[in-house]
């Protein structure tokens, strides 16, 4: 069971890594599409489906594992930053009056939080798959030999 979580920590990580490159590869695109539509789409959806669902079973998959408290939290935090970027970012732009159509210095303000979400994210994500790998090694270590007593 350790090591599906080790697997699942890694699809999270790379699906988080990729949601960066993602980001990028939508945020030039030239003319500027309508909102909702053109390149930035496929971060959208790998933002609120794949990530969301990878965090969920991979935290199912830590408990089921008994991979301990700290390491269930870990794989729940990019749920918890997509919940955060939906309900509390998106939602925190309108309260400042911007739209799809005209910006203001609040929401810019608030935006930036968007990727400051993102890095805690990856951070998590990072450390997630360091200790999963580690507790997935520690129960394959084959058990120290006894000391060698010359009898
Ligand atoms: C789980 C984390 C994230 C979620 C759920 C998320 C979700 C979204 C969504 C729904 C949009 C709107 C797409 C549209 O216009 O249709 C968006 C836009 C964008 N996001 Fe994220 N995002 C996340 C992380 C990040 C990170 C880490 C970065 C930066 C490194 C980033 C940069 C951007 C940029 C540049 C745009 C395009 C803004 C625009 O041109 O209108 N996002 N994101």
């Amino acid at each position: 069971m350790r090591k599906v979580f080790l697997v699942f920590a890694g699809l999270l990580l790379v699906a988080v890594i990729a949601q960066f490159y993602l980001a990028t590869f939508g945020a030039f695109e030239r003319p500027l599409p309508e909102p909702g539509t053109g390149a930035i789409v496929p971060h959208a959806m790998n933002g609120t489906t794949v990530i969301p669902i990878l965090s969920l079973l991979t935290t199912i998959i830590a408990a089921v594992a008994r991979a301990g408290r700290r390491l269930i939290v870990l794989s729940a935090v990019p749920l918890v930053v997509v919940i955060g970027q939906l309900f509390v970012i998106f939602p925190l732009v309108e309260l400042t009056g911007s739209t799809m159509e005209r910006t203001n210095t609040g929401g810019h303000i608030v935006f930036g939080f968007h990727a400051i979400l993102g890095v805690l994210m990856l951070g998590a994500v990072v450390t997630l798959f360091q200790e999963a790998r580690a507790l997935a090694r520690a129960g394959t270590v084959a058990p120290v030999a006894e000391p060698h007593t010359g009898v």
